[in-house]
């Protein structure tokens, strides 16, 4: 038996035994990636010619095109079947942004396990997830595609999707590959408008954009996907500075990278390459190891080696790890999908009660002036809006093989909640975009009629995500005259937001006296939206990004900098607008709760200490309400005087905790001084002397404890060196 084909064998000698059995053609095969599985595809599969496919879906399709591979070719090399398993395979979850509202990466977690025992049971092996991106402006529809603004949440939730996909061991036949995404600061576009120039300093490239990603690597994430911005100057599917320098000399990542869709392609309209011999050329010395799409690869590498223009030892290099993922999945040794398993686990009862478990923790309570919980004995319930009863929007974008037909709508959720006495009246009102208000009279109608009116307005599951930038942050179409004209009738009104992205719904803020952000929260929304309307489910959620007033504030986000004139409403000279408030609508972790939290006892230990030192920070948290709930106390930190201009604040550390009445919880964050490295002037990576503020809040501005403690001395340290915090990942 050759080497390659025996698993007793280290995965180190099978890749170098089969490596060196390969043509060229056959090693530039490994780098090629095509979505899709037409006739012509399969030929080129059967001859060895192919190392992936994305969007081939079905079992049957699956093991297909997986037999052709290794039955059709010389040496009989598995592909990689890709797919966009993003928040879900068929059991569909909340969107990563609402799972992110979580605060808690065990959901994060959970729901990937279950997304990758799903996807690997009709045989799926790749996911292009998590997306790790870091967004600040939520003009940018891929904002809802991940777990918002901050890099220290975005860190844990990568981390933890990360483990979620590719479970203990990469070769359990219920893992499958994850890719984390787009490497790197696709979410700094200009404009916020998807694509666009990103050009960025090297250290909000480091402190900001890269975290997440530095997360994934530590996770074991097996491939990294370049993203299409040009960064600084120079595409990052070129980008040999971050794609060697930093992610393999920095990072240390040992898997591979393929490019976005086509995006070696679009070097050509970058303008870094004349042709596809250019475009292949830059990519691969940079580092980008598989073509998605873009059959550039296919066109210019043989020409490039055989000109001398590059040497075949990239190749070598870029197939060694492709093959060793391959290797590493056991994909050699089980290739195919088995559909009895298939059977037993797609959308089973494990997975769609935990799709509700996860629905009901993303919801933030983002105001409750004495509405909420509503009673369930109430008369008459009048459910509005173009989304109460959509069957599609819950399911927001990137739901992969999810069915609206799984979907349980808003209203349809209200109406199993309450008892058979209760009237549920609906009007959709108008449509999400539009300017006709030919519904409102049947609304305001049925509003009169009932005890309370329920709006559920927000966006269309296909307004976020990717290519779905919007210039408004404003409900769509006529939706707030919807609430205004309900409002108008006098009855107590409750706003439900269904939206992949902050909206600047400032009037509902000001007027509305509940409002709940509910994102799209996957299958069971209709469910998990009406236990937290009738308190069977208390929620507590927190927003991980900050709801600007309006989109004249973008971008805003919490950790900023002071400035040498911070905002002061008495003093015109400071920085602020003239003809709006300079704050948040909602800010950076704010959510609230049917019960209420205090805050007690704040310890810091030790009070001095030396970088590489941990240091204790407890305090204590108390239920002070009548009901049980969750809270995440949120952990900030801020080194007022530095040597180079600090934020105000950065998290450093939450943990969301369930309390019953009355319950108290002494809360220990250990934070290791590397979490507070910074970049200093001279762009090294250091743990800098000084005082450091500590605040812990219920939100980035409700803060409740503060202390500070100090570090003795400087020390520079390297990414290699640095710890992740793995602490509250249970
Ligand atoms: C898309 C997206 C990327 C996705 C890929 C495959 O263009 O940018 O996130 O994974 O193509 O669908």
């Amino acid at each position: 038996m050759e080497v390659y084909k025996d698993p007793s064998q280290p995965i180190e000698e099978r890749v170098e035994d089969l490596l060196k059995r390969m043509t060229l053609d056959e090693k530039i095969g490994q780098m090629r990636q095509y979505s899709s599985f037409t006739k012509e595809i399969k030929d080129l599969v059967r001859k060895g010619l192919v190392g992936s496919l994305l969007n081939v879906t079905g079992i049957d399709k699956v093991n297909e095109v997986q037999k052709a591979a290794i039955e059709g070719s010389r040496l009989g090399i598995p592909l990689l079947l890709g797919l966009d398993v993003i928040h879900g395979y068929r059991t569909i979850f909340p969107i990563p942004l609402a799972l992110a509202s979580t605060w808690d990466p065990s959901v994060v977690r959970r729901a990937a396990r279950i997304a990758a025992k799903e996807a690997s049971s009709e045989g799926i092996t790749w996911t292009f997830a998590p997306m790790v991106d870091i967004a600040r402006d939520p003009r940018w529809g891929r904002i809802a595609e991940g777990a918002g603004e901050d890099p220290y949440l975005g860190s844990i939730m990568a981390w933890a999707a990360v483990r979620g996909f590719q479970g203990d061991n990469l070769s359990d036949p219920d893992a499958i590959l994850a890719c984390a995404k787009h490497y790197i600061a696709y979410g700094g576009a200009e404009g916020g408008r998807d694509y666009n120039t990103v050009d960025i300093s090297d250290r909000t490239l480091r402190e900001v954009y890269l975290p997440p990603f530095r997360a994934a690597v530590l996770a074991g994430v097996g491939t990294i996907m370049s993203a299409f911005n040009d960064l600084n100057g120079v595409p990052a599917s070129a980008n040999e500075y971050t794609l060697r320098k930093i992610l393999r000399e920095e990072l240390g990542f040992k898997g591979f990278v393929v490019s976005d869709w086509n995006a070696i392609g679009e070097l050509i309209n970058h303008g870094i390459a004349g042709d596809v011999y250019g475009a292949a050329k830059e990519a691969v010395e940079a580092g980008v190891d598989m073509d998605m799409q873009g059959d550039v690869y296919r066109r210019a590498l043989r020409k490039l080696v055989e000109d001398g223009a590059i040497s075949e030892k990239l190749i070598d290099d870029a197939v060694r790890r492709i093959l060793e993922v391959k290797f590493k999945l056991g994909l050699f040794e089980n290739p195919y999908a088995n559909p009895e398993r298939a059977r037993k686990v797609v959308k089973c009862k494990e997975h769609l009660d935990f799709a509700l478990e996860a629905a009901r923790k993303s919801i933030v309570l983002l105001k409750n002036e004495g509405v909420l919980p509503l009673r369930k004995d109430l008369k008459t319930i009048a459910v509005i809006g173009p989304l109460a009863n959509d069957r599609t929007a819950p399911l927001g974008s990137w739901y992969c093989l999810g069915d609206p037909k799984d979907v349980v709508t808003v209203l349809e959720g209200i109406r199993s909640k309450v008892p058979p006495q209760t009237k549920v009246l609906y009007a959709k009102g108008c449509d999400v975009e539009g300017d006709s208000k030919e519904g409102f009279e049947e609304a305001i109608s049925i509003a009169k009629q009932s005890d309370v009116a329920i709006l559920v307005v927000g966006e269309r599951g296909d307004m976020s995500g990717e290519a779905a930038s919007r210039a408004y942050l404003d409900l769509p179409g006529v939706q707030e005259d919807l609430v205004k004209a309900v409002y108008e009738t006098g009855v107590p009104v409750v706003v439900v937001l269904m939206n992949g992205r902050p909206l600047s719904v400032k009037w509902i803020a000001e007027h509305v006296p509940a409002i709940i952000e509910a994102w799209f929260l996957g299958i069971q929304m209709g469910h998990a939206v009406a236990d937290v309307l009738f308190g069977d489910y208390n929620p507590g959620g927190k927003l991980p990004v900050t709801f600007p007033r309006t989109v004249g504030h973008v971008p805003i986000y919490y950790n900023h900098k002071n400035t040498g004139r911070p905002p002061d409403p008495k003093n015109k000279y400071t920085s602020k607008y003239i003809d709006e408030d300079y704050r948040p609508l909602f800010p950076f972790g704010h959510g609230l709760s049917y019960t209420t939290f205090s805050y007690t006892g704040l310890e810091v230990k030790p009070k001095e200490v030396e970088p590489g030192d941990i240091v204790l920070i407890s305090f204590t948290l108390t239920n002070t309400g009548e009901r049980e709930g969750d809270e995440v106390a949120q952990l900030y930190i801020r080194k007022p005087v530095a040597s180079v201009t600090r934020p105000v604040k950065e998290l450093k550390g939450f943990i969301r905790v369930t309390l019953k009445p009355g319950e108290k919880r002494k809360v220990t964050f250990k934070l290791p001084t590397e979490q507070l490295a910074f970049y200093n002037s001279e762009m090294k990576l250091v743990i800098e002397a000084g005082a450091y503020h500590v605040m812990i809040g219920s939100s980035s501005q409700d803060i409740r404890l503060t202390s500070e403690f100090r570090i003795s001395k400087t020390k520079e340290i390297s990414l290699r060196t640095l710890k992740f915090t793995e602490a509250i990942i249970k």
